[in-house]
């Protein structure tokens, strides 16, 4: 038996999504929580909790990961860390590649090592590429548009293989559009830069900048403009400790879409923005942005029915309440604004 104590990795635990799954791991998981983050673009000051273990360097240094492996009994490995920009993916391809697929192929050769076989890993609906149907499934062609998507779609595949050749278990979570922040505003989303449309608005609306551009009116959609599936990030956060208890009753590997099934357009999102905030947001009509499609929705039939998993925020204005309430707050969207 084992003496050493049992804990579950989190890589990229720093980061948006990654900070709010920790601070949920820590109230209910029963194992220490790791976290292995570079800090590159995740911040420290994310992980409140003192328990919370923090090593301090890249997935792929293997000196690091094994010396990780050797200290704790590692049951599960929940894989956060990536590069998420599709835009600097176009531009910068084999930056992705490196750090997206390959990098993490030193965390699952020290889980094949030490004999852990559960990993969580975070995948994305632009592994999809152009929806040929909506809402999509799981069974959606992958068909990627950008080496982002492909990059997240390459370790999918490599996660499939391990599973047949060693036997490692696998929940590919598919996000949709990751957004709001920890309703007691704690910590929240702090992007540099920032691309994501509902912290633009806020900005706009807070005057820090001048205005939001929409990327495109001439879509096929009901009023043409972009229409997404907005997913609270403490609802994505939660679909982790389902899959970590899927996983644990002995799941095989599955992928899973994680969203609320409810479009809201780039237009209607800022009608809401203005009636959370009383403030009206001043908008410039542009042009498409290259490789946005018109609409992407989730059906997350299968995350209900294998991970027990729903969506709690239903409502895009909560959504957008809980990140304004972080760009209001003390740290007024930014870690470098908070002293922990
Ligand atoms: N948008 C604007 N103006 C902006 C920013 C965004 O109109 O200044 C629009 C976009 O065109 C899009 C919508 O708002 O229609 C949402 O854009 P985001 O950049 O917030 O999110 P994306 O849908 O582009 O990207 C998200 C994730 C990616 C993931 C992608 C999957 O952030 O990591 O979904 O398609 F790859």
């Amino acid at each position: 038996m084992s003496l050493k104590e049992k804990a579950v990795l989190v890589t990229g635990g720093a980061g948006y999504i990654g900070s709010h799954t920790v601070r949920q791991l820590v109230e209910h998981s029963a194992s220490r929580v790791v976290v292995l983050d570079s800090l590159e673009r995740g911040h420290g000051a994310s992980i409140l909790d003192p328990s919370v273990k923090l090593f301090t360097g890249d997935i792929a240094d293997s000196d690091l990961v094994e010396e990780i492996f050797t200290a704790f009994e590692i049951e599960a490995v929940i894989h956060f860390a990536a590069y998420t920009y599709v835009g600097e993916s176009v531009a910068e391809p084999l930056k992705y590649y490196r750090n997206n697929t390959a990098a993490p192929l030193t965390i699952l050769e020290a889980m094949q090592r030490h004999g852990c076989k559960q990993f969580i890993f975070s995948s994305t609906a632009a592994t999809y590429g152009n929806p040929v149907s909506m809402p999509m499934t799981e069974e959606h062609p992958q068909q990627p548009i950008n080496p982002y998507g492909a990059s997240k779609l390459m370790l999918e595949q490599i996660i499939r293989d391990c599973e047949t050749a060693w036997g490692l278990r696998a929940v590919f979570l598919r996000y949709f559009n990751a957004s709001g922040c920890a309703p007691d505003a704690a910590i929240g989303e702090d992007h540099d830069p920032e691309t994501h449309l509902i912290p633009l608005i806020l900005m706009a609306i807070s005057g820090e900048r001048e205005h939001i551009t929409v990327f495109g009116e001439d879509y096929e959609t009901p009023d043409g403009t972009c229409v997404r599936d907005y997913i609270h990030v403490l609802d994505l956060a939660n679909a982790h400790l389902k899959a970590l208890d899927y996983l644990g009753k002995g799941g095989s590997t599955v992928a899973c879409n994680l969203g609320t099934g409810k479009g809201v357009s780039v237009r209607e999102m800022l009608t809401i923005a203005e009636s959370v905030t009383g403030t009206k947001v001043p908008v410039i009509y542009g042009e498409r942005r290259p490789g946005d499609p018109g609409e992407l929705v989730a059906d997350s039939a299968r995350a209900k029915e294998l991970l027990g998993w729903e969506a709690e925020y239903t409502d895009v204005r909560d959504i957008v309440a809980t990140a304004w309430k972080w760009m209001t707050g003390p740290a007024k969207g930014r870690y470098a604004n908070v002293k922990r």
